[in-house]
């Protein structure tokens, strides 16, 4: 797997229930050790170039800091459209507050206007206020490039815990691995000296028991009316694959089960070996270095995938992003939802305010819908009318296409060939939701495709204020 950048942590949270919580504080021996590596270095395995820390190269050629300084391109003229539903919004944050959003005295910016509550929220005032004016910019064709950014919360309701919400996220639930700390158990120093507790989750990890739900669904919508830019997720349960996202749509910014390589030397290791060793409960090693070879997930302290990087090309071509399901708090990924243009519409739709979207007053181009994920995404799929096409994808989904060929009864890579009906070979696509179903079929599959569930109640006079005023309060 290239590996490329640092995937550093903003963040980590002190008040987990139930674990004795230990963070690694600035100038402790780790940090102390990470932060010693030379600027020019990163951490790599034998053979392996070394790439500056903050700026490496990607194949594009722009580098991470010049990333972070970012300059929004000029509006083109294909872009005019855009910028005039936007109300024209195509300048700088720090400008200073115009009528439209309020009461801000002149000359002060948004930054100082939220640092200073006002009695009079111009969020209400906005160009973009709910789910259906973003509806509405998808609807007259002004948004053709949308990127989505997903983290843990679009899997929920495929069964599977995100990380952080108290009680049910998985860092709560590790006590049975004995770790000092809940991130431990996908930290790359912790790993090389204590393998163990990382192996023993990663046997529940694998992808296969769960199935896609409704949100990846819709997100492979947006790729069949070609409207999908790229698909940016930190999850590693494979179900943006399984939902049948394409792989150059899907950048996996934390990695994936599906190949595995040596921690050490990175030779890469055949991934359906890996996956059998370690489901036995054992631990595979590299064939080169007798490394321990691992999954290629990112883990703590290792570099992000090469296709990360891609962001630099996508997201100043995005005209929507839509952040779904993360708490935004691992760099470097939480910060390339701001590198869109000012001009660019964001979405947040989530349980709780993340990152930029806890800004007061929203930006004029940010909406926030708050609340549970399925909910607020059918409701985003009835306004755009686009239920009875998802209803379909997840129907295929579940019932994958059966078509007769004529080639001999053999095994294909990556298809499961069976005798057909009439002694003709029935090919199954290869759909990944067959691949094992250890465990209870999960919810959402046969209650997403009920459609009059949860869309019912959305109104023609549905425009998120709750969100609005909950952010806004
Ligand atoms: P988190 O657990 O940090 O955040 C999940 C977010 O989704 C939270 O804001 C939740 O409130 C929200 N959420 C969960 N279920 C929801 C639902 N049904 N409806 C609406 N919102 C919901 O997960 P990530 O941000 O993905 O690294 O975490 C980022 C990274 O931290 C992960 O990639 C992981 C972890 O260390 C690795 O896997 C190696």
């Amino acid at each position: 797997m290239l590996k490329q950048g640092i995937w550093k942590q903003s963040r980590i949270s002190t008040e987990i229930k139930g674990m004795s919580v230990q963070v690694p504080k600035q100038g402790s021996d780790k940090n102390a050790r990470k932060q010693s590596v030379p600027a020019n270095q990163n951490k790599q395995g034998p053979g392996k170039k070394a790439v500056p820390l903050k700026t490496t190269e990607d194949k594009t050629g722009q580098s991470g800091s010049r990333r972070s300084r970012h300059v929004p391109e000029q509006i083109k003229p294909s872009e005019a459209s855009l910028a005039k539903k936007l109300g024209q919004l195509a300048v700088s944050e720090q400008r200073p507050m115009d009528s439209r959003r309020g009461s801000t005295p002149t000359g002060r910016t948004v930054s100082q206007a939220k640092t200073t509550p006002s009695s009079n929220p111009p969020r209400g005032h906005s160009p973009l206020t709910s789910l259906r004016d973003i509806a509405g910019l998808i609807q007259q064709k002004c948004c053709k490039n949308i990127i989505v950014v997903a983290g843990a919360g679009i899997s929920t309701a495929s069964g599977i815990p995100d990380f952080r919400t108290p009680g049910t996220g998985l860092y709560a639930n590790l006590q049975k691995y004995n770790i000092p700390y809940p991130e431990a158990i996908f930290d790359i120093d912790y790993f090389t000296c204590n393998p163990k507790a990382f192996f023993s989750l990663a046997m529940e990890l694998y992808p296969g028991n769960y199935q896609p739900n409704y949100i990846h669904h819709f997100v492979r919508m947006l790729h069949e009316k070609g409207l999908l830019l790229r698909m940016y997720t930190q999850n590693i349960d494979g179900l943006e694959r399984m939902a049948g996202i394409p792989a150059e749509k899907l950048v996996e910014a934390h990695g994936t089960f599906s190949t595995a390589s040596c921690h050490l030397c990175y030779t890469s290791f055949p991934p359906k070996e890996a996956e059998t060793i370690i489901m036995s409960g054992k631990i595979p090693r590299c064939k080169i270095c007798q490394g321990i070879v691992k999954p290629d997930i990112v883990f703590f302290g290792e570099d992000l995938p090469k296709s990360f990087f891609l962001h630099s090309k996508d997201f100043p071509k995005a005209d929507l992003l839509i952040v779904m399901g993360t708490s935004l708090q691992i760099e470097p990924f939480a910060s390339i939802v701001n590198s869109v243009r000012p001009i660019a519409a964001r979405l947040l739709l989530n349980r709780d305010l993340v990152g930029p979207f806890k800004r007061i007053p929203l930006k004029s181009t940010d909406v926030v819908k708050l609340g549970d994920l399925v909910d607020s995404v059918k409701k985003f799929a009835h306004i755009l009318g686009w239920q009875e096409e998802i209803n379909e994808l997840i129907k295929q989904h579940d019932n994958p296409v059966e078509t007769v060929t004529e080639v001999s009864p053999t095994v294909v890579k990556g298809e499961v060939k069976q005798r057909g009906p009439r002694g003709g070979n029935v090919k199954i696509l290869n759909s990944p939701g067959r691949r094992r179903s250890t465990k209870a079929p999960q919810k959402t599959n046969a209650a997403d495709t009920d459609s009059s569930s949860g869309d019912s109640n959305v109104s023609e006079s549905e425009t998120d204020s709750t969100a609005s005023s909950e952010h806004s309060n």
